[in-house]
């Protein structure tokens, strides 16, 4: 039987996860469909028991739903347990679902593709303390980063960062953590202003990594200015090409291409 799986959100139109992972299933001959799913808020619970008597064998999830899937699992991995949300499920032997959290090793896999060093005593800039900047600033900590996290509203990256003690790291509201971005050795930007066509106010860049986690047309206008700015910039095109590759290899046990995923989803991007 071919084996199903997919990717459950609202909105999902313009997921770009069945082409990553079709494309995957296709080079490793595997007998194996990818569907986008379309899921109201508050119906995950239901729609995962009906995929699972389907035969349903794994499923990405994405907004608004990543903190209810950890909800629905009956066992997770460390890090997804420590973010409170989970992108990936996986049907087990008794018939329930585990969950984890491959945003945290692909946006860290992803990050090194960019700066090719290790992260260790680094001065990070992270700005926005929303639900995407969970998984960046759980693998920053992990990767020994000092991190800087600047949110418009300062009370959400106080409590962000609640989860990581220890001295390392500092909230500050989104005006005083760009005023440090001179002293930045990376400056990451998950915060979804982008999308609302607003800007960044960067200082000159000399070089240093300006990595959006945004990507397509949300990201171009920030990155450009960055660009302009002196930053090397990078988007989150290859953020979501490495996740998508550690699913893959939780479901199949393989470890795919990121290159030839990153090379079909970033011709789409580029065609819209
Ligand atoms: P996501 O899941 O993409 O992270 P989110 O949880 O809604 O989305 O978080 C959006 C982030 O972008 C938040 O950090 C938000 O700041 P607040 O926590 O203060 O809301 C930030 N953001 C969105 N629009 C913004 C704007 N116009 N100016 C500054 N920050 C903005």
């Amino acid at each position: 039987m071919t084996g199903l799986y997919g990717v459950i959100g609202d909105p999902i139109a313009h997921s770009l996860s069945p082409l990553i992972h079709k494309g995957w299933m296709r080079d490793h001959h595997l007998d194996a469909d990818y569907v986008a799913m379309q899921v109201p808020d508050g119906e995950l619970p239901d729609a995962l028991k009906t995929l699972a008597k389907r035969g349903c064998q794994g499923v990405n999830i994405t907004l608004p739903h990543k903190l209810s899937a950890l909800a629905c699992a009956d066992a997770a991995t460390e890090q997804a347990t420590r973010i409170g949300a989970a992108n990936t499920l996986w049907l087990k032997e008794n018939g329930c679902w585990g969950a984890d959290n491959t945003d945290v090793p692909g946006f860290a896999a992803a990050l090194k593709g960019h700066y090719g060093q290790s992260v260790t005593g680094k001065n990070i800039l992270v700005l926005g303390a929303g639900g995407s900047a969970r998984a960046v600033i759980d693998a920053l900590d992990s990767g020994g980063a000092n991190i800087v996290l600047a949110n418009r509203t300062t009370s959400k990256a106080e409590a962000l960062l609640k989860t990581y003690p220890g001295g390392r790291h500092l909230a500050l509201s989104l005006a005083d953590g760009l005023a440090r971005a001179k002293e930045a050795d990376i400056v990451i930007n998950t915060t979804s202003l982008g999308h609302s066509g607003q800007r960044l106010e960067l200082p000159t860049g000399h070089g240093r990594l300006f990595f959006d986690i945004s990507y397509g047309k949300a990201a171009e206008s920030i990155r450009a200015d960055a660009s302009a700015q002196g930053w090397e910039t990078a988007d989150g095109l290859s953020m979501l090409v490495h996740q998508a590759a550690f699913s893959f290899q939780r479901w199949f046990g393989i470890e795919p291409d990121v290159g030839t995923g990153l090379d079909r989803a970033r011709r789409v991007v580029e065609a819209v």
